[in-house]
């Protein structure tokens, strides 16, 4: 007989009874993401048939980081924000494709307990090559029911009530993180359902896998350097993708360590804290890994800016702890 299956919104109200006090918001939240990641997967997985959705925007247009936007990054962000807006749980979202956070006036959602902070499309420079993309959320309680002000979105990680990821790749999945071990469900395309597919996912405690863009290994710090050397003394194997998601999700599977070092000219790197280290580094952490900026935990760096950036060292406690030593 065929084993059951689990599938993703049978297991969000299944977990709500792990919240005494659940008001059922956090659910609400959780099946709208779930919602946009479908829309979004569909677009991804006809972007080579239909050039509406390859490549940049045809305002040439350039997000707050002065990175030039795909037609995907703006469509993603519509979705996320548009899935969001319209339930009610959360009362403001900030994107990476956004300068500011946007604060939903709306009846439905004014009064929302949460704000979510995303990178509707992470890999924007995967999309037109076929290579595996991803989303990444991070979801807080806000501060003061009576004001949404940027500090909702400026906890430090450790004070995450959720978080997770998307990735498009060979196949789809969303795996998330309210703080009792992390859950991975894999999209069946035939149904649309999300099924459990990767339950309580645990990183090896050691790897031999290093995920980092070694083009800029002489800006790297000299400890960064030395740990990459030594990697390669042991043979480790080199494995890059470019879409931070997709690298992470290699990496939690298999053993290794991601890293995003600050450089020369760019000391804090490229990856921003609040909606791609932050999200990333709980989920590291409830799987048994480790997250830090080569010095702090990612997790108790209290966010100045919206969209500052930050070192990234991220995968299996061994591997971090030993770049952290070198
Ligand atoms: P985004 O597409 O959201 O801007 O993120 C791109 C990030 C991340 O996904 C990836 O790991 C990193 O940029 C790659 O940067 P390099 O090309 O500098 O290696
Ligand atoms: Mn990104
Ligand atoms: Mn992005």
């Amino acid at each position: 007989m065929a084993k059951p299956v689990t599938t993703l919104s049978e297991f969000i109200i299944e977990r709500e009874k792990d919240f005494p006090y659940a008001t059922g918001d956090l659910s609400q939240l959780l099946t709208s993401i779930r919602l946009a990641a479908k829309l979004v997967n569909r677009e991804v997985n006809k972007a080579g048939l239909v050039n509406e959705i390859l490549g940049e925007t045809e305002q040439h247009s350039v997000n707050v980081q002065g990175e030039r936007q795909q037609k995907l990054d703006v469509y993603a962000n519509e979705r996320f924000i548009n899935a969001m807006r319209n339930q009610g749980a959360v009362c403001a979202v900030a994107s990476e494709e956004n300068d500011d956070h946007i604060v939903f006036n709306n009846p439905t959602s004014a009064s929302g307990k949460y704000v979510v902070a995303i990178d509707p499309l992470d890999g924007s420079s995967n999309i037109d090559v076929n290579v595996s993309i991803g989303t990444i959320f991070s979801i807080y309680r806000r501060l003061d029911p009576g004001k949404v002000t940027v500090e909702d979105f400026l906890q430090p990680g450790n004070r995450q009530v959720a978080a997770g990821y998307v990735v498009y790749g060979s196949s789809t999945m969303l795996v998330y993180t309210t703080g009792n071990g992390v859950n991975g469900f894999t999209l069946d395309p035939s149904i649309g359902v999300f099924c459990l597919s990767h339950p309580n996912m645990r990183i090896p405690g050691d790897g031999k896998i290093y995920s980092v863009n070694e083009g800029n290994y002489f800006d790297f710090p000299a400890n960064v350097r030395d740990y990459i050397d030594a990697c390669k003394r042991r043979k480790f194997s080199a494995r890059y993708i470019g879409s931070l998601v997709a690298d992470f999700h290699r990496n939690l599977l298999k053993g290794g360590i991601y890293m995003y070092p600050g450089t020369t000219s760019k000391p804090n790197g490229k990856l921003r804290l609040v909606y791609e280290g932050n999200p990333l580094a709980l989920l590291a952490e409830q799987a048994g890994g480790a997250a830090t900026d080569g010095r702090t935990r990612i997790l108790d760096i209290k966010p100045a800016q919206l969209h500052q950036r930050v070192p990234l060292f991220i995968g299996s406690p061994a591997m971090v702890e030993e770049v952290m030593q070198a």
